[in-house]
C-alpha cells in the first residue's frame, strides 16, 4: 500500500524524535564543502539518512547523508550534512522530504547554503553571495502532484521567497566580519555537466548572477510550507563567457572548503541574532 506523503513525514518525524528530545527552530542545510558547520554544533544527536525512515541516501561526492540535531549559538537547530540533487535521480519529492520533515519537527526557518558558478562580472571565486531571488530552469517543480492542503496552499506565493529581514542581518553581520559579500539571484538548473558559454551568456541575460545545481526546489518547499528562507552561495568558480576556462570540480570543492570558516563564522552570527 502507498503510504501518504504526509504520514511519511511523520513517521520519520517520529523516528527522529524517539532519537532525540531536541525541538527545533532553525533549519540549516549545508552545501558543497560547507559541511565545517556541522563540527560547531553542540550537544548533538547525529543520525544517518539511511537510518531515518523515506529518506533518501546521499551520493554525491562531497555529501556526507546524516541529519544533525543540537545547538548553534545557543539556538535550537537542525542541520542537514548533504543535501540530495535532480541529478542523482531522486525526484524532487524526495530531494524536499527532509525539509518538510524538519517543518513538522517545528522549524519556522531554513537557511540554504550551496556552492555556484559566478556569472556576475564583479563576483570572485571564493565571495560568498545572499540569494535574493532565483529562477527555476529545472524544468521541474517539486509541488506537481497532488496538494495536501494540510501541507501547504496548491498556488503558492514566490513574490518575495528570501526573507527581506535576514537578508539585512547577514549584510550587516558581514559587514561587521569584513566578509566580501553580494547580493543576487541564483538560476537552479539541474546538471549534471556544467554550462556551455552559449548558456552562461543566456542565463546572465535573464537575469541571474550565479547559477547551480541545488537550493531552488528546496526554497520552493520551504515556501509551499510556510517557512522563511536564507540562501547563501559561496562563488566557486568565475563563469564569464568570454573567458571561461575549464571547471574541475576539484577545484569548486577546494574554493568551498577555503570559504568554509567564512560562511561557518556568517551563518554562527546570523543565528545568534535571529
Ligand atoms: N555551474 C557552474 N559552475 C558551478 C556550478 C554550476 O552549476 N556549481 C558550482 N560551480
Amino acid at each position: 500500500m502507498n503510504i501518504s506523503l504526509r504520514d511519511r513525514i511523520k513517521e520519520a518525524k517520529q523516528f527522529i524524535h524517539s532519537k532525540s528530545k531536541i525541538k527545533p527552530d532553525i533549519g540549516i542545510i549545508l552545501g558543497t564543502g560547507l559541511g565545517a558547520l556541522a563540527g560547531e554544533i553542540e550537544s548533538k544527536t547525529k543520525l544517518a539518512y539511511k537510518d531515518i525512515p523515506h529518506f533518501p541516501v546521499s551520493t554525491a561526492p562531497g555529501h556526507e547523508g546524516n541529519l544533525i540535531l543540537g545547538l548553534l549559538s545557543g539556538k535550537r537547530i537542525a542541520a542537514m550534512q548533504g543535501r540530495f540533487h535532480f541529478y542523482e535521480a531522486y525526484s524532487l519529492e524526495e530531494i524536499t522530504f527532509p525539509i518538510r520533515v524538519m517543518r513538522e519537527m517545528g522549524i519556522e526557518l531554513l537557511i540554504e547554503s550551496n556552492a555556484a558558478g559566478g556569472m556576475n562580472p564583479n563576483f570572485k571565486a571564493g565571495d560568498l553571495m545572499i540569494i535574493t531571488d532565483h529562477i527555476n530552469l529545472t524544468g521541474n517543480n517539486p509541488l506537481i502532484g497532488p496538494n495536501d492542503d494540510r501541507l501547504g496552499p496548491r498556488f503558492p506565493d514566490m513574490s518575495e521567497p528570501y526573507d527581506q529581514d535576514l537578508i539585512e542581518l547577514t549584510q550587516e553581520i558581514a559587514i561587521q566580519e569584513k566578509i566580501r559579500i553580494h547580493r543576487g539571484v541564483y538560476v537552479g538548473v539541474t546538471g549534471p555537466n556544467f554550462e556551455t558559454r552559449a548558456e552562461y551568456r543566456f542565463l546572465r541575460l535573464i537575469g541571474a548572477d550565479a547559477v547551480g545545481m541545488s537550493t531552488v526546489p528546496e526554497v520552493i518547499v520551504a515556501r509551499h510550507s510556510g517557512l522563511r528562507v536564507l540562501g547563501i552561495s559561496c562563488i566557486t568558480d568565475e563563469c564569464i563567457p568570454d573567458r571561461l576556462r575549464a571547471v574541475d570540480f576539484k577545484l569548486v570543492i577546494r574554493v568551498a572548503k577555503e570559504a568554509e570558516p567564512k560562511i561557518t563564522r556568517l551563518v554562527k552570527r546570523v543565528v545568534e541574532k535571529i
